[in-house]
């Protein structure tokens, strides 16, 4: 089986914003006024530009977004994430009203697997337990057992029998890794990707730590090189002690107990605006400059200012898909982190 989202996707490209800083303020302004107005609480994903995540009420990883997605009292959510993190959102909180602030927001992760290609592989393993990422749409959530996100993969797999056959889904990076970080071999992969992380090379890596010594790098599962840093790592051509697999927040986790004072960062750039703010004094070096999500970029202050003002889009799931597919995000709940 191959994957062949590049056929099926337009990748859009990043929209440069020049705005002045009076200008960025009186934005945020408006933002908080109508978000007040509205009984709105403003989420923001960690690879957010710097202005939207200065605004949010709250920035995170899927997992924790969906925790404060699952928790919130306000009657609106303001969602400043791509299509899928919505969807969950709204699957979470039926009662809410969840505002994507743009359509375009899409992820060609999520893309990749269609309801069709599971199905077939549900039919060539028909014992084995579904684990999708949550980068994936609510109809194949629909459709599978459990959920899990880059935080809590092994927690999940884990969770699920050592002798029965996992299929996992869409990632096939993020499932080598939780097959090293669970010692299992029985899980299927399929074959996606996500086309901003496949940019981080395992040559930039190596180049990065060589002049570096004691830098510590810190890789998103999803990233192109996790299999052959992993190898590195074993045969000794960078510094076992200094690598680690982390989501987007286990990051700021793992940099609050590291005494390290440089970190090599193999994730969407986004991240280093949140990194540098709460971590001054340490340092961050982007392992790729150029891994830009332009579906995470297309949220922009005026995108959320139109939202709040119109009371659109609104991200709606048909109750049936939603009642199937929160069974595999509450058994991830379950597990938690
Ligand atoms: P996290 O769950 O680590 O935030 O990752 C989400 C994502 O889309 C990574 O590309
Ligand atoms: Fe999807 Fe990749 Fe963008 Fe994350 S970085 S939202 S996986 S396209």
């Amino acid at each position: 089986m191959e994957t062949n989202f590049d056929e099926r996707y337009t990748l859009p490209g990043v929209e440069t914003i020049d705005d002045s800083p009076e200008k960025i303020a009186a934005k945020m302004a408006r933002i908080r006024e109508l978000a007040e107005r509205e009984d709105a609480v403003i989420l923001a994903h960690n690879y957010m530009r710097a202005e939207v995540q200065e605004v949010a009420d709250l920035i995170g990883d899927s997992l924790g977004l969906s925790q404060a997605a699952a928790e919130t009292e306000s009657s609106t959510i303001v969602f400043c994430g791509v299509h899928f993190m919505a969807e969950t959102a709204a699957i979470l909180s039926p009662d809410k009203r969840v505002l994507l602030p743009t359509l375009r927001g899409g992820c060609s992760l999520a893309e990749a697997i269609t309801l069709r290609e599971l199905r077939s592989m549900k039919a060539e393993h028909p014992d084995a337990v579904v684990v999708a990422y949550v980068n994936t749409s609510a109809e194949i959530k629909a459709e599978v057992d459990y959920c899990c996100t880059s935080a809590n993969a092994a927690k999940v797999v884990n969770a699920i029998d050592a002798d029965t056959e996992i299929i996992f889904l869409p990632d096939m990076y993020l499932a080598q890794v939780v097959r090293m970080q669970t010692g299992r071999d029985n899980i299927i992969a399929y074959p996606g990707y996500c086309h901003v992380h496949r940019m981080i090379d395992p040559e930039d890596v190596v180049m990065l730590m060589r002049e570096r010594p004691g830098i510590e790098l810190l890789l998103h599962p999803e990233c192109g090189c996790v299999s052959s840093c992993m190898q590195k790592a074993v045969d000794g051509t960078l510094p076992q002690d200094q690598v680690y697999f982390l989501s987007t927040e286990g990051m700021l986790r793992h940099i609050e107990a590291s005494d390290a004072q440089e970190f090599a960062v193999g994730t969407e750039v986004g991240i280093l605006h949140r990194l540098r703010k709460e971590f001054p004094d340490r340092s961050f070096v982007p392992v790729n400059p150029e891994a830009e999500c332009a579906f995470m970029k297309t949220i922009t202050l005026d995108s959320i200012i139109a939202t709040l003002e119109i009371g659109g889009p609104v991200i709606r799931v048909a109750p049936e898909t939603a009642a199937l597919a929160r069974r595999s995000i509450d058994r991830m709940l379950a597990v938690g982190r």
